[in-house]
Parts: structure tokens; C-alpha cells; sequence
């Protein structure tokens, strides 16, 4: 199946080459223009690009000159590979450039990714839902040089006492314990951090909130990194054992088991 003349805004995942979709990979790889983000994006993922399309890096470029190379191209029957990290709806900034397509009346389709919040959970074996312990994760970030809309400071998100991953936060780490604590967190509550989630330089921090700050300094870890907070975070929870969900149980019953007690 070949593309169409209009922009697909892909999802490239979080670093590894393998970790791009089956679609993800296709649309590079027939892409006439491939324009991508290469401050997060890999290299080694653009060189499945045809020979002979058209390869943009756009972290240095302005968003009306990316749009304008995208539009110009659609408008001359191409298609083109809009490549972000992780998924593009998380933090992505694609907002911003759908509005200008839609504005000059281009087509576009969004391939979704694996986002580094799922990269960085399975670098460090762990389910960030936990049957009895939590069924929520919040993926936000701390308030920095862009402020936080009101109400979604992480002090309140955090009186949940869920899983929180932060994004974009590396730089802000005292922040955040300082606005965990404020919340109520216990210092002991489990953190892992995970800098560059799947790259071959990929780092990994467990430890707690007291020990957060120091334990990042110590790894020299200021950017790129995604930050997991919340006992569902534990390192020895596997060995525990006591947390089992209901899907497994022989006692219940759902669409493909029969038991003793009926679930969705
Ligand atoms: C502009 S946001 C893009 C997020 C991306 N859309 C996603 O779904 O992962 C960049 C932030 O995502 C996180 N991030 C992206 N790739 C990462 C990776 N491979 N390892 C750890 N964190 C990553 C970091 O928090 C980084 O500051």
C-alpha cells in the first residue's frame, strides 16, 4: 500500500529502532519527505528512509518554516514522515503544527508510538498499575519555563498517592520532591528514573524520594529522563506477591472463563 499526498505525523518511540510501529516504519521507509525531530528521534531510525527522499532535522528549524516545507510539499503530490519521539500526543507539540495544516487545508494522519513512560516502566520491570495499590497513572510535568495551568500543580495531582510520571522534569527534581512531600508523600516512597529509556547509553536511578536529588546529581542526569514515582515503583514488589488482579483469578469469571463471580 502505497502513501498518500499528505503528512503523517508518526511516532518514532522512544529511542531503540525496533520500538517504531509496523505502520510507523512503513510510512518512513516510503516517505518522500521526511522531516524529524532529532534532538530525541535516532539517526540509525531516519536511515530507513528511501535513498532518495528529501531529510529534514527540525530542532533547529521554526515551526512556520516546518510547516511551510510540509505544505509546499503535500501541494507538489508528496508525502511526508513528520517524525517525533515516543508518541506525539504526549508533550509532542503537534497541536500547533495540525492548526497550520488544517489552515492551509492539508490532509494529515497521526501513527501513534510508544511513549518513554511505557519505555522507562519496562526498563525497570515494572506494572504501573497495581491491582490494591493503585489503578491510576497521571502523566504530567513540573512547572518550569512553561507554567503549569491552574489546578494541575504537581502538590494537588500528587494527593492522589498514584502513580506519576513526570516528563520534561530532570532539571527539576527538587522541585518535585518538595511539591510530593507537600502532598504527603512518604520520603520512602519508591522513584525510578530512567535517562534515555531504551538507547544504548540508557541510565537507570532507584531510589526514593529523600534520595532523589542527590542520586540524580550523582549520575550526572539533567535531561531526557523520565521520572516514576509512586509505590507502585517498588523494586521488591514482584517478591511480594500479595497484588493479583482480578483477570487471573480462578474465582472469577469473565467473557472467556467461567468461575465463581462475574467481571467485565
Ligand atoms: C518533548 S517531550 C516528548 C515526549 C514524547 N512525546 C514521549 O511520548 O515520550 C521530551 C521528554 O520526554 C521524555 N523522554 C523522551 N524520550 C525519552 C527516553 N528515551 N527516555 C527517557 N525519557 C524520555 C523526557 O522526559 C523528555 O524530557
Amino acid at each position: 500500500m502505497s502513501l498518500e499526498p499528505k503528512v503523517y505525523i508518526v511516532g518514532a518511540g522512544p529511542g531503540d529502532v525496533e520500538l517504531i510501529t509496523v505502520k510507523g516504519m512503513r510510512v518512513l521507509q516510503q516517505a518522500d519527505v521526511v522531516i524529524y525531530t532529532d534532538s530525541l528521534v535516532r539517526d540509525e531510525l531516519v536511515e530507513f528512509a528511501k535513498p532518495d527522499a528529501s531529510v529534514y532535522k527540525s530542532a533547529g528549524m521554526a515551526l512556520e518554516d516546518i510547516v511551510n516545507l510540509m505544505v509546499t510539499a503535500v501541494g507538489e503530490g508528496k508525502s511526508v514522515a513528520r517524525v517525533h519521539t515516543g508518541d506525539p500526543s504526549v508533550f509532542g507539540a503537534i497541536l500547533e503544527q495540525v492548526a497550520m495544516l488544517r489552515k492551509a487545508g492539508v490532509a494529515y494522519e497521526i501513527v501513534p508510538g510508544v511513549s518513554s513512560v511505557f519505555a522507562a516502566a519496562a526498563a525497570v520491570g515494572a506494572e504501573l498499575t497495581v491491582p490494591d495499590l493503585t489503578q491510576t497513572v497521571i502523566l504530567t510535568r513540573m512547572g518550569g519555563r512553561t507554567p503549569m495551568p491552574q489546578g494541575e500543580q504537581l502538590s494537588g495531582l500528587a494527593r492522589h498517592h498514584c502513580t506519576i510520571a513526570l516528563y520534561l522534569s530532570a532539571t527539576l527534581a527538587k522541585k518535585a520532591v518538595d511539591e510530593f512531600l507537600e502532598a504527603g508523600w512518604d520520603t520512602q516512597t519508591p522513584v525510578a528514573v530512567v535517562h534515555k529509556a531504551t538507547w544504548p547509553d540508557q541510565k537507570i536511578i532507584r531510589t526514593t524520594l529523600s534520595g532523589l536529588v542527590r542520586a540524580m546529581g550523582d549520575a550526572h542526569i539533567s535531561s531526557h529522563a523520565m521520572i516514576l514515582a509512586g509505590w507502585a515503583l517498588h523494586p521488591e514488589l514482584p517478591e511480594k506477591g500479595d497484588y493479583k488482579s482480578k483477570l487471573y483469578d480462578k474465582s472469577f469469571t469473565h467473557r472467556y472463563r467461567k468461575g465463581e463471580v462475574a467481571v467485565d
